[in-house]
């Protein structure tokens, strides 16, 4: 039980039942004020807002659900349980219409009732959450489509504002799916190219020799198959943005024509010999290093350094872990959306009174699992792995571990194993411990500057024993 989730009001007429729910609630840290009657309740109620109120419904005077609608009206977030007599099911059914989160019938036995209150504080729990991350996400950002609040990604913002509104040329590295087309077109949207095209060619998906034609165009009869004359690329993105995708993997006959591009801003269609002047700007990417296929030999130097005017590399999803819920939330949306598109009754009930958010909420160990994965392939593996979630998940309103891919829910074992195993042969505790201490006391003092007071305090040590065990370890180990 949440510390903050524990000020509870008990509603039942039956002095001895109330009693005895009483001390066993109180007995698992609940702090229980007791009510015998309906009036007594809403006097409670007006005089201390309860996080939650458990009620009888049958009361004399002021019934149980009169109560409960008194408390949620007053408190909207307070949990709500009602009690009932046996086989009375209508009248819970009534109590929740009124607010009430869930009931147990009479006669029920404690853990019944301890059962109901614990799942109706988690689903309290994810709802909050899931608010918060909503009101995050409604945050405006200024790269609209790019999501993230971590350091490195505060930094990549603090950069594309810089340079967006340029013309400067722009090289954008990172692994598979970290988004370098989302950034590229966000770059184009926020310049003032924004009103003209932003064409994409992926050089890597297209063979070498329809490649140079894609980029420049060709006229009639420049080669077998040139049937008419047409517009390349480039022309097409004039005074708009180029985004060379995957530019690593141009020929070096190709790379020498770009480089011409790059440097004249002028070229020819294939077949023809009058030059053509472009405005464009020209965003590249790539998911390998560039600077090493240079020293390979395998990419043109003053190529490299025409495209790489401006550096922009994109922090792979490992290293940007407190970003996944943030994903997480913004793609359940996205998906949930779709997937009510496709299912008329579901759009039907999404226009209700409140549209807005996710309603599927991601139970708390399926996240953990979610950032302790090491996501090789980036965002959009994440991205795939919440539709298959969001697909899997049809008439529930959580997603659990189940619901991941395979790979995913191992992540978690890996990460809390990876820390400590007990070999099959047996091991030395005090030698592997001694270890650990050594290695803690060496990184504390790594991160304070060899600040004896400060690496102290980090490991919650006075520093007289820290210059102690110092001491113990350089004998030891000659530290
Ligand atoms: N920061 C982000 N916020 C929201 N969505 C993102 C973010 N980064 C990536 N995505 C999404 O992840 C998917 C992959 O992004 P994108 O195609 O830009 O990656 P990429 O780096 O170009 O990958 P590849 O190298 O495989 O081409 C897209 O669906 C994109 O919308
Ligand atoms: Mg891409």
């Amino acid at each position: 039980m949440p510390d903050s989730l524990k000020h509870l009001l008990l509603v039942e007429d039956e002095a001895p039942l109330r009693q005895a729910i009483a001390e066993q609630l109180s007995d698992r840290g609940y702090q229980v004020e007791q009510a015998e009657s309906g009036e007594a309740a809403l006097a409670h109620l007006a005089a201390f807002a309860f996080d939650i109120i458990v009620s009888d419904l049958r009361l004399p005077g002021i019934d149980g659900s009169a109560v409960i609608e008194a408390a949620v009206a007053r408190y909207p977030h307070i949990i709500a349980i009602v009690v009932t007599g046996f086989g009375t099911v209508k009248d819970a059914v009534e109590a929740i219409k009124r607010g009430a989160c869930d009931f147990v019938s009479k006669p029920f036995q404690i853990d019944e009732l301890l059962h109901v209150l614990d799942s109706a504080i988690e689903q309290r729990r994810l709802k909050s959450e899931n608010a918060y991350l909503r009101s995050q996400l409604e945050e405006r950002y200024r790269f609209e489509d790019i999501i993230g609040k971590s350091q490195p990604m505060a930094r990549l913002f603090q950069l594309l504002e810089t340079v967006a509104p340029t013309n400067s040329t722009i090289l954008i590295t990172g692994e598979t799916g970290t988004g370098k087309e989302v950034v590229a077109r966000a770059i184009h949207h926020n310049s003032s190219r924004r009103n003209h095209r932003f064409v994409a060619l992926n050089c890597s998906a297209i063979p070498e020799t329809l490649l140079e034609a894609e980029l420049f165009g060709h006229v009639r009869g420049a080669f077998t198959g040139a049937v008419g004359n047409r517009q390349g690329r480039l022309e097409q993105a004039h005074k708009g943005t180029l985004f060379l995708d995957e530019v690593g993997t141009m020929s070096t006959a190709l790379q020498m024509k770009l480089l011409r591009v790059l440097q004249e801003r002028e070229f020819e269609r294939i077949g023809d010999s009058h030059t053509i002047k472009v405005d464009v700007r020209v965003i590249a990417a790539t998911h390998s290093d560039l600077a090493r296929l240079v020293a390979e030999g395998q990419f043109r130097e003053d190529l490299f350094y025409r495209l790489n005017v401006i550096p922009v590399q994109l922090p792979p999803l490992r290293e940007r872990k407190e970003d996944i819920p943030l994903l997480v939330q913004h793609f359940l949306e996205k998906f949930e959306a779709e997937r009510d598109a496709h299912v008329p009754e579901r759009g039907a009930a999404l226009r209700g009174p409140k549209p807005s958010g996710a309603r599927l909420a991601v139970s708390q160990e399926a996240m953990r699992r979610l950032m302790a994965y090491h996501w090789p392939g980036n965002v959009r593996q994440l991205e795939n792995a919440v539709e298959r979630a969001v697909a899997f998940t049809a008439g529930r309103s959580q997603i659990d571990v189940d619901d991941l891919p395979a790979e995913v829910q191992q992540a978690q074992e890996t990460a809390a194993n990876s820390t400590v195993t007990l070999p099959e042969e047996g091991m030395d505790l005090a030698a592997f411990v001694a270890n650990i201490e050594r290695e803690l006391i060496q990184r504390s003092l790594e991160r304070t500057g060899g600040n004896k007071g400060q690496a102290a305090r980090l490991l919650n040590l006075k520093r007289t024993t820290l210059v102690e065990k110092l001491k113990r370890l350089q004998n030891e180990f000659s530290l």
